[in-house]
């Protein structure tokens, strides 16, 4: 595996809007409190979260190319062979494969909230990260306009890994919490 230096900057190059850079940087910080969590490996499961959607920009939404193109592009750079895997199948429409693994859906689940947090993050009235309260993620969970594109199912996934939803949102938020102002919080 390459440092972060090197998968950041090659980020850069693939992604130009700001927000999924910010996206991505909060995957990163997401996949390593898992990790930590978990006894895994706290480097290569940051580097599956920062990398996994280096694709995005240059498969234009189209959803059979997002996830094969951008694993075949970081096998080549080195990414490790688990990390390729959860990178292939966070979007499971582009294979016939599911994910089954811890790391496969901790990406799945852990990439997904950000987005969740982001959202809620915004209709605080100082919209800061840091104030997000884990009761508020849980309630919004539950209203399927509210952020409609995050995807509730995906972010389910934490508990077939052991990880209650409240704990998972918590985790999330304490992961956040210290780089927003690098995340445009
Ligand atoms: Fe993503």
């Amino acid at each position: 595996m390459k440092s972060r230096e090197y998968y950041l900057e090659l980020l850069n190059k693939n992604i130009k809007n700001p927000k999924m850079i910010a996206h991505c940087l909060a995957s990163e910080a997401v996949m390593r409190s898992l990790a930590e969590r978990f006894g895994e490996d706290a480097e290569m499961w940051g580097m599956a979260g920062l990398m996994h959607d280096i694709d995005v920009e240059f498969t234009q939404g189209d959803s059979l190319r997002h996830g094969p193109e951008g694993a075949e592009l970081l096998r080549k750079e080195e990414m490790p062979t688990e990390a390729v895997e959860a990178i292939l199948l966070h979007n499971e429409k582009a294979t016939d494969i599911k994910r089954s693994k811890r790391f496969h859906h901790a990406l799945s689940a852990g990439e997904t909230i950000t987005g969740l947090i982001f959202a809620v993050a915004l209709v605080y009235p100082d919209r800061k990260i840091s104030s997000v309260k884990t009761k508020s993620v849980v309630k919004r969970m539950k209203e399927k306009l509210f952020a409609a594109s995050v995807n509730r199912d995906a972010i389910m996934e934490c508990e077939q890994i052991g990880i209650p939803i409240d704990e998972f949102a918590t985790l999330a938020i304490a992961a956040l919490a210290p780089i927003e102002s690098e995340l445009g919080f």
